[in-house]
């Protein structure tokens, strides 16, 4: 089976569907951000404090080039700003079926409220920062995006389930096949 790779906004539930799911077929999950971290052993906060968010968009680069020569079959959870570059675009559609998790600007504040591992959303004007960052980002998300989910009110099992089915990958009693 192909990869799934989860793109979507901070805050879309990247993370919690990529468990769902790698639970629900058995599969690996790989999270870009948690590979960095690990590597760097330091966490992102800190790497974009330590290095800028340049560099760390270089990581996120090597990240996919890296995960390009790894076996097929996982679930990969990446980075909210992760598909801005266009070479990770390319490298994206490259590493399998990309699913974007569409989120609400307001469900993003509601859920980050009380976040601070998001350096991006640090400071004041913690709203009008998500809703031009999401505004400048969904058509790129969009462009790429094979399958396209909106989570804002569904349950993570509901989720799961959009994206199988959209995904054409089904239980066939012996185990998950894509058809
Ligand atoms: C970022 C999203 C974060 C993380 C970093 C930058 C972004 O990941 O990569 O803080 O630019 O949107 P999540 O989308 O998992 O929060």
């Amino acid at each position: 089976m192909k990869n799934i790779i989860l793109i979507g906004f901070m805050g879309s539930g990247k993370t919690s569907v990529g468990i769902k799911l790698s639970y629900r077929l058995r599969h690996t999950l790989t999270d870009t951000d948690k590979k960095i971290e690990r590597l760097y052993r330091m966490s992102i906060s800190e790497i974009f404090e330590r290095f800028g968010e340049e560099e760390f968009r270089n990581m996120e680069t090597q990240c996919l080039e890296k995960l390009l020569g790894e076996p097929e079959g996982q679930i990969i959870s990446v980075g909210g700003g992760l598909p801005m570059r266009s070479c990770n675009r390319e490298f994206l559609k490259r590493l399998g079926t990309v699913v974007y998790l569409r989120v609400k600007a307001c469900t993003v504040c509601t859920r980050l409220a009380a976040d601070t591992s998001r350096p991006l959303l640090q400071g004041e004007d913690r709203e009008e920062k998500v809703q031009r960052l999401l505004e400048k980002r969904a058509p790129v998300y969009e462009s790429v995006a094979e399958i396209i989910v909106d989570v804002d009110e569904k349950t993570l099992d509901e989720i799961a389930d959009e994206i199988l089915g959209k995904a054409g990958i089904f239980f066939d009693g012996k185990g998950w096949v894509s058809g």
